[in-house]
């Protein structure tokens, strides 16, 4: 089961790096990501802002998102792929 990455696409586009980001993770990881795009996710004034799963990332730094998302990878593949 992917991990979602669930984020704002009006929001995301202002900030072409966290986007790119985003992007970046799910084309390396094709089978363990899924982006999913909304509307509008109520983050306004976090931009960017994302959640993996249900954790929420305001005003998230890409760099250390995309550390938190490889890591949770490594945990979710060492749990399933043991
Ligand atoms: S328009 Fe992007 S979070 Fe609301």
């Amino acid at each position: 089961m992917p991990l979602d990455l669930i984020f704002c696409r009006h929001c995301a586009r202002s900030r072409p790096n966290f986007l790119a980001t985003l992007k970046r993770l799910a084309a390396t990881h094709p089978e363990d990501i899924r982006l999913v795009e909304l509307e509008c996710m109520a983050a306004c004034d976090d931009v960017p802002a994302a959640m993996i799963e249900t954790e929420y990332f305001p005003r998230a730094n890409p760099r250390e998102f995309e550390q938190e998302v490889l890591k949770r990878l490594r945990t979710v593949q060492g749990v399933t792929r043991e």
